[in-house]
């Protein structure tokens, strides 16, 4: 039984989706998180240039909120997915052990972020001691006050943000080069709708090598196949 399990689990990673994109629960995942981070930072934003006693205020801040916490759930969902169902699909063939080194830190630097921001938020405002609205629940003052602490937790919160706003802007930047300079088919893989077939391991066109894909798929994914 445990075996048939781990066998599944097996399959699901190494047997490619016809289209040699990401599975689909991965792809939903990263565009549900994308939604939530640009909720995230417009919230903070906008929220630093209305007047801080308004109602729209409160407003915004009980959206970072929620939205914040939907992210380290969302977050900590995709971790285990991608441990034991996710089909990662190889890197292009061709691609600099470097560029594959960067990439990998940068996506483990992504996952760091998405964990720890949330909870510093959460610690400068359980921090001030006093209840606050979560989702449709009030949540007690479960700590005194302590403005030494919190006021660390409002640096690692502020930096936090402009980490994750850096290490978002290489991603994003790093997959429109890959969609405008090397045409590889790399952004499709991710792409919510199927733009295009993408071959596993293949470029579309462009710069990189094609290679034909004689062996199946599973052979290839064997060597290929990117581990996170
Ligand atoms: C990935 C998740 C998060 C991101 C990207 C994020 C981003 C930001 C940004 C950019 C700011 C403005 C800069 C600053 O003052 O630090 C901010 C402020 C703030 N964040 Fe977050 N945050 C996240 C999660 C949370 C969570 C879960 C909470 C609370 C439960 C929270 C509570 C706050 C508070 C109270 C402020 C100050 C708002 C103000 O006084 O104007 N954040 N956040």
């Amino acid at each position: 039984m445990m075996q048939s399990s781990e066998s599944a689990r097996e399959e699901a990673k190494t047997t490619p989706p016809a289209s040699g994109r990401f599975d689909r629960t991965s792809i939903i995942l990263h565009w549900f998180t994308v939604l939530l981070i640009a909720v995230q930072f417009s919230s903070a934003w906008l929220r630093q240039m209305v007047d801080h006693n308004s109602s729209f205020a409160a407003t915004l801040l009980d959206t970072h909120r929620n939205s914040g916490v939907l992210i380290w759930t969302v977050s900590m969902t995709r971790l285990v997915w991608l441990h034991n169902y996710a089909y990662l699909p190889p890197f292009p063939e061709g691609m600099p052990r470097l560029q594959q080194t960067i990439a990998k830190a940068n996506e483990y630097g992504l996952y760091a972020l998405l964990l720890v921001q949330p909870i510093t938020g959460l610690g400068r405002v359980l921090l001030r001691g006093a209840p606050f609205d979560l989702f449709i629940w009030e949540a007690p003052a479960l700590f005194e006050p302590n403005d030494a602490i919190r006021h660390l937790l409002e640096k690692a919160h502020e930096f936090g943000a402009n980490a994750l706003f850096a290490l978002i802007g290489l991603h994003a930047g790093a997959a429109l080069f890959h969609r405008l300079i090397l045409r590889d088919g790399v952004l499709q893989r991710m792409l919510p709708w199927n733009s295009q077939a993408v071959g596993v391991g293949e470029p579309i066109r462009g710069r990189l090598p094609v290679r034909r894909n004689k062996t199946n798929s599973r052979s290839v994914l064997a060597h290929g196949r990117r581990s996170f």
